[in-house]
């Protein structure tokens, strides 16, 4: 399969920003400026409270709506938590799993990861699974290792048919928020190794099929080179999202 004919996503990720008015607003100027783009797919991942606001806004558009969480148990004792069956009845169509702050301030785990992938798979979410190295283990030298063993990790388990419903986003830790973006050949040769994982795991068909995102610091002045990019078929976008127009302008740069 050539990257053509893979899904190229372009997906917010709205972390802990706009209010449910906000997100209102925010979502309906999103499609406003994304309508007929039909070159990649587009995605807002909201916090829990937006996601029905958002779907209502969304109706009708070509902008899916996405949340950043979701917890492995189907009900129960665990205060605060948000199960994905919850999440599907509010229309949300995607989550975005693993993301490197859900790591580092709250604990999550390459088992708790997984745990959270199968659970959402099941339910009939699309995942969109975030891994990446710190910037000790880049320069450590030990990038492959890490990627490789996240990419095992998070997808242990995971039945061959539910890949079509994966998506993974390579997120160096060390890009996101800071300004720094991986240059266009460190983002592919992540990428491709991720794909080859996936290749050994699975097969070539899967691997192939498989949409890889980059975030970290991905811009409106930067993401056509990294999407040009061969093993790169679209972006988790977090700054930028926050602002339609800069938003819409990624999209644009992914309808070549
Ligand atoms: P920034 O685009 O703000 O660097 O965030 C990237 C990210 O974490 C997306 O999930």
């Amino acid at each position: 399969m050539k990257k053509e004919s893979r899904k190229v996503i372009i997906a917010g990720n709205w972390k802990m920003n706009m209010t449910p008015s906000a997100a209102k607003t925010a979502v309906a100027r999103t499609a406003e400026l994304t309508a007929g783009k039909d070159g990649c797919e587009v995605v807002l991942c909201v916090p829990f409270v937006d996601i029905i606001p958002a779907v209502e806004a969304a109706r009708g558009t070509n902008v899916k709506i996405g949340a950043q969480n979701v917890h492995f148990e189907e009900k129960g004792a665990f205060t605060g938590e948000i199960s994905a069956d919850m999440l599907l009845e509010t229309g949300a169509e995607y989550v975005i799993v693993g993301h490197s702050e859900r790591r580092q301030y709250f604990g999550e785990t390459d088992e708790t990861v997984n745990k959270r992938t199968r659970a959402a798979l099941s339910a009939g979410l699309k995942v969109i699974l975030c891994l990446g190295e710190v910037l000790g283990e880049r320069q450590s030298g030990i990038t492959e290792e890490i990627v490789s063993m996240q990419t095992k990790l998070d997808l242990a388990g995971i039945p061959a048919e539910q890949m079509k419903t994966v998506v993974i986003a390579y997120e160096p830790v060390w890009a996101i928020g800071t300004g720094l973006t991986a240059t266009p050949d460190q983002a592919e040769e992540v990428c491709a190794l991720i794909r080859k994982v996936v290749a050994d795991l699975y097969c070539d068909e899967i691997a192939e099929a498989l949409t890889i995102q980059y975030g970290g610091s991905m811009n409106d002045g930067n993401a056509a080179e990294l999407l040009s990019k061969i093993d790169v078929d679209g972006g988790l976008i977090g700054g930028a999202s926050l602002v339609p127009e800069k938003f819409a302008k990624i999209v644009d740069a992914a309808q070549a």
